[in-house]
């Protein structure tokens, strides 16, 4: 079971998200998206409906978690699982880590939304080293965050190298795409 956008957009705001994480979540959804497509023309099989409704959202929970210091990640798939939208729930719950091992041929919804949040910083199209650089920032004056966040960054290197041999395109050029924008 998947929900319309419609439904998507009704539960962010029932959630009551900040207004910068539903921004994010917008742009998550529109990068995962695009690349899902592109990838689907080059015989991939990803859901769209599904990226689309886990992209939208994948920090549904991220609000509250702000202040009771939970892994929005976990919150958000046990809620999302406990509405009966299970699928969603996977893939929310690995937004942040991925915990699957990485298939060399096919892309993943998980593997999607996973990268797609990593290339958006607050609702701008970032490369991974701009993201990974501010969340060292934030982050990273903690040794074990700082190793955590060079793990993250390893895994994430490998998705985007599959995702764009694939689809024979430049990391790059996703920036176009936000140019494009209305
Ligand atoms: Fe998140």
């Amino acid at each position: 079971m998947i929900p319309t956008r419609e439904e998507c957009l009704r539960l962010m705001d029932a959630y009551g998200m900040l207004e910068n994480i539903v921004a994010h979540s917008l742009e998550v959804a529109r990068v995962a998206l695009f690349l899902s497509t592109e990838l689907n023309k080059k015989g991939q099989k990803l859901d769209l409906g599904l990226v689309e409704a886990a992209s939208l959202l994948h920090d549904l929970t991220k609000t509250e978690c702000l202040q009771t210091k939970e892994d929005h990640a976990q919150t958000g798939s046990q809620l999302l699982k406990g509405m009966g939208y299970e699928r969603i729930g996977d893939v929310v719950a690995q937004h942040i880590w991925l915990c699957k091992e990485v298939d060399p041929s096919s892309v993943s919804e998980e593997e999607i939304v996973n990268y797609a949040d990593k290339r958006v910083m607050h609702d701008r199209i970032v490369s991974l080293e701009e993201r990974f650089s501010d969340l060292k920032k934030r982050y990273g004056r903690i040794e074990r965050s700082r190793d955590y966040l060079e793990r993250l960054q390893k895994e994430i290197y490998g998705i985007e190298n599959k995702i764009f041999y694939i689809l024979q395109m430049n990391p790059g050029d996703l920036p176009d795409l936000h140019l494009d924008r209305n």
